[in-house]
């Protein structure tokens, strides 16, 4: 678990038309992990990438793939993930009824394990999973779209995770609606892994990609001191 904040850029908001290119560019731009939004139309309404997607674009850089599963059901899939490349390998709770097996089975694959949470999810869901996880996602939107208003109601939610957790090293992440503005808030609750989209891809170039992951970044990293 790192202390800095990590900015985890959402490849949901760039140009899919050169996918590639747009990860080397955030790379570029400073992004700690590349951030990969897989919906099915299901779990999630609307539909986006799967592993032959991720696997075609591992070879453009060595960065940390994050990959956040929006599918359910999700079990059958999570070694298609691993070997496509992804470095973590995060499922919904609300996905399916059995979690700890698919958290076992991200583990058993050699890859970090993360769970995420829809704004209306309470915490006490992954009160007995907890040592099984690398990564704790907490939604603050309703996963599906890019470009959704910040829920704040989210933000006391981070607070009880962070205590929760304890001593135990496992990244808290925040994705949905996160800007220079909202960062703070986040942060300052105990988040150290911020996922934006179009706060990151708005300007089109690595200049405008740099500026504006410093900026989520430097807000965030302010209210942690
Ligand atoms: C939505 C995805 C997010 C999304 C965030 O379901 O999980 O990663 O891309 O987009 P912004 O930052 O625009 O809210
Ligand atoms: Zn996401």
């Amino acid at each position: 678990m790192s202390a800095r904040t990590l900015i985890a850029p959402s490849v949901l908001s760039s140009d899919f038309s050169k996918l590639g290119d747009e990860v080397e560019a955030i790379v570029e731009a400073g992004a700690d992990w590349v951030h990969l939004d897989v919906m099915d139309g299901h779990f999630v309404p609307n539909i986006t990438f799967g592993a032959p997607v991720i696997k075609a674009i591992r070879n453009r850089t060595d960065a940390y793939f994050d990959a956040h599963l929006m599918i359910a059901p999700v079990d059958p899939y999570l070694a298609a993930f691993a070997e496509a490349g992804c470095d973590g390998i995060t499922v919904h709770a609300e996905a399916g009824p059995h979690l700890d097996r698919s958290l076992q089975t991200i583990r058993n694959l050699g890859r970090k394990a993360g769970v995420s949470l829809n704004p209306a999810t309470p915490e006490n869901a992954i009160e007995y999973v907890l040592d099984r996880l690398d990564l704790i996602l907490l939604m603050t939107i309703n996963p599906g779209f890019g470009g959704q208003a910040f829920i704040p109601a989210v933000v006391e939610k981070v607070r009880r995770v962070k205590a929760m957790i304890g001593e135990r090293p496992i990244d808290i992440q925040i994705d949905g609606g996160v800007t220079p503005e909202t960062a703070p808030l986040i942060a300052a609750a105990g988040a150290n892994v911020l996922v934006a989209g179009t706060a990151v891809f708005k300007g089109g170039t690595v200049a405008s990609y740099r500026a504006n992951i410093e900026a989520i970044r430097q807000a965030a990293d302010a209210a942690r001191e």
